[in-house]
């Protein structure tokens, strides 16, 4: 990791922490990581998308506890998703500008985190963090966690998460590798 998304990393962390509705610390690793392999394969501008990604959960921290956890009422579920856009961006405005980054390039990591949800964008910058958000969900600690979290059996998670949809060829790749993986492990 380079220095200053380790700074942004360190100051994401305890926003991560408070996040109730899945583990949050885990899954922003892996959306990194599947970001960095994302930008090698895609294009992409990687000074904008690796803190996107590290940073595009943070706003989970202010939800209200109740909302995070009664995910199963769908009212509720959409209103915590949307929250956690909204929240996001003061936290995110926070820790960039203790980062040093730029306005403009600050406007544009929140532009992109607010697109994570709800919308369909035509933009790569865009589409590479809604794919590395999906993609993370098939990495072993996260489905298992998942599971956990959403009170399923890995199968029942496993028939959920093949529906995911993908904008690139390389994170239906990586996914689909990652979720044979899954398969293999629940069927032994
Ligand atoms: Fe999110
Ligand atoms: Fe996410």
């Amino acid at each position: 990791m380079k220095e200053i998304h380790k700074d942004i990393w360190d100051l994401a962390l305890p926003y991560l922490e408070k996040g109730l509705r899945k583990d949050l610390v885990t899954h922003s690793k892996y959306v990194f990581k599947c970001m960095e392999i994302l930008l090698k394969n895609e294009g992409g501008n990687k000074n904008i998308l690796i803190p996107a990604a590290i940073l595009h959960d943070v706003g989970w921290s202010k939800v209200p506890p109740e909302i995070q956890i009664n995910w199963r009422n769908s009212e509720d579920k959409i209103k915590g998703e949307r929250l956690h856009l909204e929240y996001a961006q003061q936290i995110i405005r926070e820790i960039l500008g203790k980062t040093g980054y730029h306005e403009d390039e600050t406007n544009r990591i929140i532009d992109i985190v607010v697109a994570h949800k709800f919308q369909d964008p035509n933009e790569l910058d865009k589409q590479l963090l809604i794919d590395a958000d999906s993609v993370a969900d098939a990495f072993k600690k996260q489905f298992y966690s998942d599971a956990k979290a959403y009170d399923s059996t890995p199968e029942e998670l496993y028939n959920f998460r093949k529906k995911n949809k993908f904008y690139t060829k390389t994170a239906r790749r990586i996914f689909e590798k990652e979720l044979e993986m899954r398969k293999k492990e629940f069927e032994n």
